[in-house]
């Protein structure tokens, strides 16, 4: 599914508006096709590893309930939605819905929070601090959205639900089937439903300097890093004193900044971070424990292994050692094994005629197993 750009191209777009103006792109998508169901939704609402929502409004008494859901029938025909995170890791069809924004990179991806809304539902004026393209699916729903302000300040109208007492919109349309809006961060929008609706929320992510530090201490953890002690410089010494002066104190910010400049430390750790899911993943349980040694046959009796959907993964070479990075997991490679990993990483599904003779290869077997009994990988019943 490709985006078809108009008056606004992908130049302008990237230029003008990304993470700067919200825009309708009218039409981008023509002909869309709801690549879900709302009752397949619905489905996915009770199960217990899917994070929903309800917002419901009955006469600007806003309430939000968490899913699982057992029945929506209490909620009648009209003001309520229901909100369902990472459902690009639940179905393929929507998880195809991500090529309509390849000219981002895939790292800053999120997740496809798919949304079934009823007429005069919606979540109310808000923002939020990442990017979001809503593609419309069917029915009708009005949107406005404003400048982007960092100064905006939202309440919390009733448990777990953030909303802006008001804006000055921008922007005021009426979206339909195959049209698309675009959110940066900060900008304050606001939907309302006029029939009955499903749309596709994609969003983005961007870490924070707090995120990254902290999860980089934690790799420095995991991999005993960062162990020099600081030293003293002998003419610092002599006087009585508590605070540590500037000298000390450039050491010991020079002590952090070395860690982290550790020629590939960086790059190694966040391309590691970045594979992790942001959403669970639906992991298959191995259907016998893969071993090199009965990994051909099983190939052989199922013709085919799949990747399990949503699964993030990269090929990156640093400071000379090529790595596989794959749902946070690193796998350090060699030379020969690069072919068939980058089968691995481009294709969903691999099949016994793809892999046959790399499976020839010890490390390639040993990591086809590793990755087929880690569920990340599964034979199809
Ligand atoms: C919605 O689909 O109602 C909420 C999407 C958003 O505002 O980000
Ligand atoms: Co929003």
């Amino acid at each position: 599914m490709q985006l078809q750009w108009t008056t606004i191209t992908k130049q302008t777009f990237i230029q003008d508006y990304w993470q700067k103006q919200p825009v309708v792109l009218k039409q981008a998508l023509p002909g869309f096709v709801d690549p879900i169901e709302a009752e397949e939704l619905a489905g996915l609402a009770m199960e217990e590893f899917v994070d929903s929502r309800i917002v419901t409004n009955h006469a600007g008494n806003w309430q939000l309930q968490q899913g699982p859901f057992e029945d929506f029938g209490q909620f009648g025909e009209t003001n309520w939605s229901l909100l369902v995170q990472g459902v690009d890791n639940y179905y393929e069809s929507v998880q195809a819905l991500l090529k309509t924004v390849n000219f981002i990179p895939k790292w800053r991806i999120d997740d496809v929070m798919v949304s079934f809304s009823t007429p005069g539902g919606g979540v109310g004026a808000h923002l939020d601090q990442y990017d979001v393209f809503i593609i419309q699916g069917q029915g009708k729903r009005r949107w406005q959205a404003g400048n982007v302000d960092t100064q905006l300040q939202q309440s919390e109208t009733c448990a777990n639900l953030l909303q802006l007492d008001g804006f000055a919109p921008i922007l005021d349309e009426l979206l339909e089937p195959g049209d698309i809006l675009y959110v940066p961060p900060f900008s304050p929008h606001c939907g309302e439903t006029i029939e009955s609706s499903l749309s596709y929320s994609i969003g983005f992510r961007a870490p924070n300097g707090q995120e990254l530090l902290s999860a980089f201490a934690d790799h420095a953890i995991d991999h005993d890093l960062g162990q020099t002690r600081y030293q003293d410089d002998a003419n610092e010494l002599g006087a009585e004193r508590f605070s540590p002066s500037q000298n000390e104190i450039n050491k010991l910010k020079q002590q952090v900044i070395d860690l982290i400049k550790t020629p590939g430390l960086f790059e190694r750790f966040l391309n590691q971070k970045l594979t992790i899911a942001t959403r669970e993943l639906d992991l298959v349980a191995p259907i016998c424990h893969a071993t090199t040694d009965n990994l051909p046959d099983l190939l052989q009796e199922f013709g085919e292994v799949k990747k399990v959907l949503g699964l993030k993964s990269t090929i990156i070479t640093i400071e000379q050692e090529t790595y596989f990075m794959c749902a946070g997991e690193e796998f350090i490679l060699k030379q020969d094994q690069l072919e068939f990993v980058e089968l691995l990483n481009s294709q969903s599904t691999v099949t016994k005629i793809n892999v046959n003779s790399s499976l020839n290869d010890l490390e390639n077997r040993q990591l086809l197993a590793t990755l087929i009994n880690q569920g990340y990988w599964y034979f199809d019943e």
